[in-house]
């Protein structure tokens, strides 16, 4: 299959349509005349049809999960089902005010309630918070939770211990959250237990674990992790990014863990916001609960509401109840798949992974042995020798019509193609890619540094598009005038 990616010449809309300013909006005459505006804002009048034209013109140049394989490891991008949009569309999902009384939501207040206790079940916690607005916010809200049960004890631990196979966003947390952070080296990609127990003190807040770390391989040796760690008093945090590695089979309660947070994005297929707009719920055992932030969904009688009352609380991390619209996606995913649904669908994340392993090993190396959980991270260091990088290979197989894999992460493998098939794709998509793969990992410099060349856009300079963000339209003209 020959792939093509549209490429239309879309001006922005203020460009095109600039000649056409809708000078006919209606000001609120009853808003205090200091903050009503003196002239109508610079917004060009679009009819219905030109504006839903403008839109798919631009996203038939936009690669999304709809559109085919997106096998982004770590950063999970999965189909995620229509009912879940159906669902929150619905007017009684959509169309809340966030400051209506409880009286009027109880509907949305028992989802939130049955989510927190689903997740809880799914996780092994005793309590769940759903505020946190990705998985990032999740683990600093979950080290904010650590260090305010510490003090509550009249200790102050100001380290975090992790491993070098720790998500990026791990460490970062942490120090956002005040602590001192101290990699500990891992030793045949797991962790090294020796280096961990030199490393735990009287100082250790918290450990945090990413399982499966970020080479797709499962932290065995978890529970004597758990005795090290809990035996100098620190707590255990679980990353359950990856859950969908594990789901149905263990959870990190039945591990020995203390505070988890999901990445619903990931396992529960809702939109992933690139650090929110998404929802990353934190889970605690029984002795962290109070800590959790407010409000916190829950049932009198046959009444629901929203608990403020809880003294210990570290507060609010997010205004009003979380994301909404994407925890009744989760709940709506959760419900629709069941107990064994769910199940089904690690096993189906982890035999697609394994499927593709085995496929991928024949042409690229493939560094630590053994099987593998839901993702595999392949190196692409032997093809430097004829000057081709792994951001090539990525770039190429854009031609090929399948998203790239993520490149360059984890580290501790040089040139690294991160590969996550995730569940939802079947055997012809992964052996489509797996074929498309080897096909390019044999095409010649030439034709790799070139690409893409059937994107609707070349080979980007990514440095300078790091380095010069262009994130308004004054930026744009800012830029156009340079
Ligand atoms: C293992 C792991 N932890 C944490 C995160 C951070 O999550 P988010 O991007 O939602 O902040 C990710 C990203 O998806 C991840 O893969």
């Amino acid at each position: 299959m020959s792939y093509r990616q549209a490429r239309h010449d879309v001006p922005l809309v203020y460009e095109e349509y600039s000649d056409d300013i809708n000078t006919n909006i209606k000001f609120n005459e009853y808003l205090p005349k200091d903050i009503i505006r003196q002239a109508p804002p610079n917004i060009p009048r679009l009819c219905e049809r030109d504006m839903v034209k403008h839109f798919t013109q631009l996203s038939q140049m936009n690669f999304g999960v709809d559109s085919g394989f997106y096998p982004l490891g770590s950063c999970t991008m999965k189909y995620n089902p229509k009912i879940n949009e159906e669902m929150a569309s619905l007017p009684d999902a959509c169309m809340l005010h966030p400051h209506q009384p409880d009286s009027q939501i109880q509907g949305t207040l028992q989802i939130m309630y049955e989510l927190q206790n689903m997740l809880a079940h799914i996780t092994g916690m005793h309590s769940m918070s759903l505020q946190p607005a990705a998985g990032a916010h999740g683990e600093f809200t979950g080290m904010l939770v650590a260090r305010a049960f510490h003090e509550d004890n009249g200790q102050k631990r100001d380290q975090v211990v992790l491993p070098d196979t720790s998500h990026g966003t791990n460490p970062a947390s942490a120090a956002m959250a005040g602590y001192d952070i101290v990699t500990i080296p891992s030793k045949e990609g797991r962790v090294d237990l020796d280096a961990l127990a030199a490393a735990v003190s009287e100082r250790t807040a918290a450990f945090m674990l990413t399982n499966p770390n970020t080479l797709g391989i499962f932290e065995s040796d978890v529970t004597e992790i758990a005795k090290i760690v809990h035996g100098v008093g620190g707590l255990l945090y679980y990353d359950g990014a990856n859950m969908n590695a594990i789901m149905g089979k263990t959870s990190p309660g039945k591990m020995g863990f203390d505070i988890v947070h999901l990445n619903l994005h990931k396992t529960f297929s809702t939109p992933h916001g690139g650090g929110g707009p998404g929802a990353g719920p934190v889970g605690v055992v029984e002795k962290l609960a109070d800590f959790l932030p407010i409000p916190i969904a829950a049932k009198k009688g046959e009444q629901y509401h929203l608990d403020y009352d809880r003294p210990k609380s570290i507060g609010k991390v997010h205004g009003f109840h979380g994301n909404w619209g994407v925890l009744l996606r989760a709940y709506t995913y959760i419900l629709s798949e069941g107990g064994n649904g769910l199940t089904e669908a690690t096993e189906m994340a982890v035999l697609n992974s394994n499927y593709l392993r085995q496929k991928v090993e024949k042409y690229l190396e493939i560094p630590y042995p053994g099987l593998r959980k839901h993702e595999f991270v392949a190196s692409g260091s032997a093809l430097k020798k004829n000057g081709v990088k792994t951001l090539d290979v990525a770039k190429r197989l854009i031609d090929h019509g399948f998203h790239p894999p993520t490149v360059y992460f984890p580290h501790l493998v040089e040139e690294s193609i991160m590969i996550e098939p995730t569940e939802t794709e079947s055997k012809a998509t992964l052996d489509a890619f797996a074929a498309a793969l080897e096909k390019v990992v044999g095409e010649s410099p030439e034709v790799l540094h070139n690409a893409p060349t059937c994107a609707s856009v070349r080979r980007l300079n990514e440095t300078d598009a790091a380095k010069n963000l262009i994130l308004s339209y004054r930026d744009y003209l800012a830029f156009k005038a340079r």
